[in-house]
């Protein structure tokens, strides 16, 4: 049987993972026992997230990804690492995205308070993978270094070709030297696949999870759990061993 390495690292999502299900919140909160680093990586931007964690009373992580991997903050003290950030650069221009993104019918931007250097944020309701790949190929033939990911059948972000959450935590892990085979993810929405699909990693997705990323796991070692959100979460630490199974 193959012995799967140590468990030295949890990257989770929020909105629709750790929460959405405030009870079971509380029951993650109560069974995190820090025996690895915690991470949480989120589409929200820094701020936001670090307002979020504090009012939904989550463990305080150790470093918070933001802005679907564009950011990589240190926790507590919120140093911002700007070495990862500036990978994204090589390529991506904000305006131009935005000029080619707001042709296109039947997309709205985001608030502004969704914006940032290396996060353009659209609403595109109901579209296909084709159809995201269109805009994807038209963005890249215009010289663009961009990706585009879809989520909840409704949010549109694009991005610099070398951030994403997937691409945020491998570099994290080889920033802490740690491999990504030692890593446990939890998400359960488009922006969350990257995450799933890196080599040797164990992924979680609760119950609620969206069929656009479930459509993307074959292959990937992931726990699909009954549990809704954190409730999820927890089945899925506990089948890989991350927390003991509570005695009965
Ligand atoms: C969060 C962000 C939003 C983004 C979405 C999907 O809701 O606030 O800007 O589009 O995640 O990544």
């Amino acid at each position: 049987m193959e012995v799967r390495k140590k468990v030295r690292l949890f990257c989770s999502d929020l909105d629709g993972t750790l929460l959405g299900k405030p009870d079971s919140t509380a029951d993650f909160t109560e069974a995190w026992d820090c025996r690895s680093l915690l991470v949480y990586s989120t589409g929200r931007l820094h701020d936001d997230a670090v307002k979020m964690v504090k009012l939904s009373g989550l463990p305080p992580p150790d470093y918070i990804i933001s802005g679907v991997g564009t950011m990589i903050h240190h926790m507590p003290a919120g140093e911002m690492l700007h070495a990862f950030s500036q990978t994204l650069n090589e390529g991506w221009d904000t305006e131009r995205v935005a000029e080619i993104v707001s042709r296109w019918e039947g997309i709205s931007r985001q608030s502004p308070e969704q914006q940032h250097a290396w996060k353009s944020s659209w609403f595109w309701h109901g579209r296909s993978p084709d159809e995201i790949k269109v805009l994807e190929k038209e963005l890249i033939a215009a010289g663009l270094a961009a990706q585009v990911i879809y989520s909840s059948s409704r949010d549109l972000d694009v991005l610099p070709e070398k951030a994403n959450k997937g691409n945020a935590l491998t570099w994290l892990c080889g920033h802490l030297g740690i491999g990504v085979d030692e890593a446990v993810v939890a998400g359960d929405t488009g922006n969350d696949s990257s995450m799933f699909l890196l080599p040797g990693v164990r992924g979680i997705a609760p119950g609620n999870a969206e069929p656009e990323l479930i459509q993307c796991l074959d292959g990937a070692d992931a726990h699909l759990a009954n549990g809704l959100c954190a409730e999820g979460v927890l089945e899925g630490l506990r089948h890989f061993g991350v927390i003991p199974a509570p005695i009965k």
